[in-house]
């Protein structure tokens, strides 16, 4: 059998044969099935990008209908146990996990440029004392981009890398300045002798002490938390992050974008989201209560935290999460909204509005509940997702600068906006 399409365009009769690569036709050999001299040709009208790939790309693979997840090949339950976030934004960046010596220059030059420069201090001083940090952290990314003005040099592949272990050093320092300035502390320099995850925590919570000693299962639990979040292929800011770098911007004015798209309750604000509707549930009892409401489309209401555009079964990185969490309750105590988790899950298995929709628990479902044990406020959280999907960004920015394939980013329309008319003077309006 021929690796092709034939269509038979029944407006003119005419056939046409379309090779198939991939499990996919290039949607430009539509162009050529058109109805006369006239006519632009066939486009697809695809919103929200629901069946169009956008790229080739090594780097991330999801199985959606049987919850897998695998960076670079790797399985996510594997990286989760035995790796951790530097070595695997290594392998996310560079393709292989790193030789002993590869790992230990990686940590080394991370650690190298933790720091900001004092400037950041004075204009994040700007801030209302109540701003969100998230709103910090995206403009503040941006804002680096005026610090590092080689960054601009995007086909230049060293100063790609120096601005890809800025990024990655930078942004943990950038989010606990956000934190810290929200709750009107001194900002904390970064501890180099710590770990990626323990220099944060001191960078968050350090007091008057003179030196932070991080709890190690908490260490470790934000470093597995950063692991699974790291990246997720073609979703709503690493599509952003591309689309914005297809102008060959740099990448922190690129990074400042997907950032922001992560912000949103429907992506990255969805753990924020999670634990306002636990809260405001309050109690097991209510739970029916609140599916109904969900149910019924109410007041627009979702639950929050659960549901995928790709997985349609179990998120593999909610299995990981819900085992971390059992280790940090275990340290910090048990989140009292935990039981109102457990039990809008079990309902929610059970019931047939979500089976039907194939709607499971996600990545941000159990998450937020682990932060807020660990003492990070709710505004935090979107923050959290950004830290580590750095990694994921960047990698996919420099996968698509170095394709090409790749144009600037640009779709089509269907225009249905009003045939051209002539300017109406005011007085005739
Ligand atoms: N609660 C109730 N109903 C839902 C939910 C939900 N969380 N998610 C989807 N549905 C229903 C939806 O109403 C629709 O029903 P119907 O066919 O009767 O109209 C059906 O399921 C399909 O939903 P959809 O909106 O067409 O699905 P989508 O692929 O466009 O949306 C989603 C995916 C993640 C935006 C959505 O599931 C959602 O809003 N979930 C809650 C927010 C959330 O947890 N987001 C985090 C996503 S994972 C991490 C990340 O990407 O950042």
């Amino acid at each position: 059998m021929a690796d092709t399409l034939t269509i038979t365009d029944n407006r003119t009769g005419k056939t046409y044969e379309l090779p198939v690569q991939d499990g996919t036709i290039r949607a430009m050999d539509l162009r050529q099935i058109k109805t006369g001299p006239d006519d632009f040709g066939l486009m697809t009208y695809d919103p929200a990008f629901m069946n169009t790939a956008n790229c080739r790309s090594a780097i991330t693979y999801i199985d959606g209908d049987k919850g897998i997840l695998l960076y670079r090949g790797y399985p996510i339950e594997q990286l989760a146990e035995n790796s951790d976030y530097l070595e695997t934004a290594y392998l996310l960046l560079f393709g292989e996990l790193p030789t002993a010596t590869q790992l230990t220059g990686w940590r080394r030059d991370i650690t190298m440029h933790t720091m900001l420069h004092e400037n950041v201090k004075t204009f994040m001083q700007g801030y209302q004392y109540d701003a969100h940090p998230m709103g910090i952290f995206l403009s503040t990314v941006g804002a680096l981009s005026t610090f590092n003005r080689d960054a601009k040099n995007i086909f230049d592949a060293k100063s790609r890398l120096l601005q890809t272990k800025r990024l990655i050093a930078k942004v943990p320092t950038i989010a606990a300045y956000a934190y810290r300035h929200s709750i009107g502390r001194p900002y904390n320099y970064p501890d180099n002798d710590l770990s990626f995850s323990g220099n944060f925590l001191n960078m968050l919570f350090k007091m008057t002490e003179l030196k932070y000693q991080p709890n190690p299962v908490l260490a470790r639990a934000l470093d597995v938390l950063f692991i699974l979040h790291a990246d997720h292929e073609q979703n709503c800011s690493t599509s952003s992050m591309r689309n914005i770098g297809s102008s060959h911007v740099d990448p922190y004015s690129a990074l400042a974008g997907a950032a922001a798209a992560l912000y949103g309750p429907l992506h990255g604000g969805a753990n924020e989201a999670v634990l306002r509707m636990l809260t405001e549930i309050g109690s097991v009892d209510r739970v029916p209560e609140f599916i109904k409401k969900v149910k019924s489309g109410e007041a627009q209401s979702r639950l929050m935290g659960f549901g995928h555009r790709v997985y349609k079964s179990y998120d593999p990185r909610a299995k990981v999460i819900k085992k971390i969490a059992d280790l940090v309750f275990a340290v910090t105590g048990k989140n009292p909204l935990l039981e109102i988790a457990l039990e809008l899950e079990r309902i929610a298995l059970q019931d047939d509005y979500f089976v039907s929709r194939k709607l499971y628990p996600n990545v941000d479902f159990y998450s937020g509940l682990i932060y807020q044990a660990m003492g990070f406020p709710v505004e935090m959280f979107p923050v959290l997702f950004a830290i580590p999907r750095t990694a994921g960004w960047v990698a996919q920015w420099e996968e698509m600068l170095l394709d090409s394939e790749q144009k600037i980013a640009r779709p089509r329309q269907i225009y249905t906006g009003a045939a051209t008319r002539n300017y109406v003077p005011m007085e005739r309006r």
